[in-house]
């Protein structure tokens, strides 16, 4: 999808999510730069190991938590940055 002809976007940056690169516009989070990728499973349950993915979109639900350099963070607060590795917290379902 192109944006508005009077939308103004600076260049994307790159960061990657399992090893896949994904694109992001800065002042975007991760979250909405992985859903416009396609990728809506970010790591699965501790319950019934199902997928979870961004459900609330401002970091109330827990959902979307994935890794980045080890802490626990949520995908829907994290903004892109280029050359940000962001991994899901176990392997994906
Ligand atoms: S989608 Fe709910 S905390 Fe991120």
């Amino acid at each position: 999808m192109s944006p508005a002809p009077h939308i103004r976007r600076v260049p994307p940056v790159r960061f990657t999510f399992a090893g896949r690169a994904v694109e992001g516009h800065p002042g975007e989070s991760v979250g909405v730069a992985l859903m416009r990728a396609g990728v809506t499973v970010l790591g699965k349950g501790p319950g019934d190991g199902g997928p979870r993915g961004m459900f609330c979109g401002m970091g109330l639900c827990q959902e979307c938590l994935v890794q980045v350099a080890g802490r626990r963070v949520e995908a829907c607060r994290l903004a892109v940055a280029e050359g940000l590795v962001v991994e899901p917290l176990g392997p994906l379902p």
